[in-house]
């Protein structure tokens, strides 16, 4: 296929479909204006997160890499009225803008940011599993534990979903830790005997698995 048709799809499919309204931009606005790097999901990436929470019929979500709230401001707007997001940040500073952004966005009472690194506070959200889905969306060499903490805590039939597993290309050229880790995290999801998976080619790579046992 031409890349200038792939081209042509995109823009076909974000045109009808995909709708970044007021609260969203903002977001995307006070990410840049509080210095924060602006490395959220493209609208059409959290779309389709969006419904992906909806497909499995998410009440409880996880997410590794809070940022400003993009993506979970996505997540929880797809969650029942009882539903529950813990989102994960290690920067105390995204942390906190993100709080005043779930707060501004209405879904304050829907999500729990908590401050730190994501292999330190999964264990203290274990007990509050078995989660619907998680979403990996952070540093990249801890992918890998990410999934075995997804293994552990999804229910069967919740999804894993994991951004950026293309990682512009360098899974074909591995050469850092994060290089490797992404590869790694393919791998064994690829493989994975608890997981029924692959990845969607938007973006930057968006992976799936689903628990099967
Ligand atoms: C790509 S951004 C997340 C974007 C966000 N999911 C969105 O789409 O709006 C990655 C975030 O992960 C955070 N992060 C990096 N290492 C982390 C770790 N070990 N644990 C938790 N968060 C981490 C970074 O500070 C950054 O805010």
């Amino acid at each position: 296929m031409s890349q200038n048709l792939t081209q042509r799809y995109s823009a076909y499919v974000n045109e009808l479909f995909v709708r970044e309204d007021e609260t969203l931009r903002h977001v995307r606005q006070q990410t840049v204006a509080r210095g924060i790097p602006l490395i959220s999901l493209e609208p059409n990436e959290a779309k389709l997160l969006q419904m992906l929470v909806r497909l499995c019929g998410a009440e409880r979500v996880v997410e590794v890499g809070t940022l400003a709230g993009y993506s979970g401001i996505c997540i929880a707007r797809a969650l029942p009225a009882h539903g529950k997001l813990f989102t994960i940040e290690v920067s105390s500073v995204h942390a906190e803008v993100a709080r005043a952004h779930f707060e501004d966005a209405g879904l304050a009472d829907k999500v729990t940011v908590m401050q730190g690194a994501g292999m330190d506070v999964l264990p203290n959200l274990a007990s509050k599993g078995p989660f619907d889905l998680m979403f990996i969306d952070a540093d990249k060499a801890s992918y890998h534990s990410y999934l075995e903490w997804a293994a552990q805590n999804l229910r069967v039939g919740g999804g894993v979903v994991a951004d950026n597993v293309f990682w512009q290309g360098y899974i074909f050229d591995p050469k850092t830790e994060d290089d490797h880790g992404v590869v790694k995290f393919n791998q064994s999801l690829a493989q994975h005997p608890q997981f029924d998976s692959t990845i969607i080619e938007v973006g930057d790579g968006i992976a799936l698995g689903v628990k099967t046992g």
